[in-house]
């Protein structure tokens, strides 16, 4: 076994209180655990980038109300062709849907387009839920 190191941080009681309360629903047994695997998280997140091949879906909700942001949405996917594998569209309520974009590609180009897709004006939250395929592109 590797040798274990004890370290102590420095954080607002507040936000230490809010992330153990998500931690515990998460199952996360201790503080030590809950870091841990925020780490571990952090370091996988970091190995994508450069010329590792990730599969994914991007997940945005939007109010389609918003002027001009679903053809902003088509236009973007479409010039990204490449790495856009699919869309489904859900209609969340009478304002809001949610889009999953499932992505394949050089991790620092999904990576862009996720991040492109997240600021356009009108998406009100999204996110890269990605995975390695372990295959590295040239
Ligand atoms: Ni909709």
């Amino acid at each position: 076994m590797d040798r274990v190191t004890r370290f102590s941080i420095s954080i607002e009681a507040d936000l230490l209180r809010r992330f153990l309360q998500v931690a515990h629903k998460a199952g996360w047994k201790n503080r030590s655990e809950a870091v841990r695997n925020l780490i571990r998280d952090f370091l996988v997140r970091e190995e994508w980038r450069g010329n590792d091949e990730i599969v994914g879906t991007i997940c945005i909700v939007y109010d389609h109300h918003q002027r001009e942001l679903t053809d902003r949405l088509t236009r973007l996917q479409h010039h990204e062709h490449d790495s856009v594998l699919a869309t489904t569209h859900i209609h969340l309520d009478h304002d809001n849907c949610l889009e999953m974009i499932a992505v394949r590609g050089r991790a620092t180009r999904v990576q862009k387009i996720a991040d492109r897709l997240v600021g356009l004006r009108g998406v009100k939250h999204g996110r890269l839920i990605a995975t390695t395929t372990g295959r590295k592109l040239r």
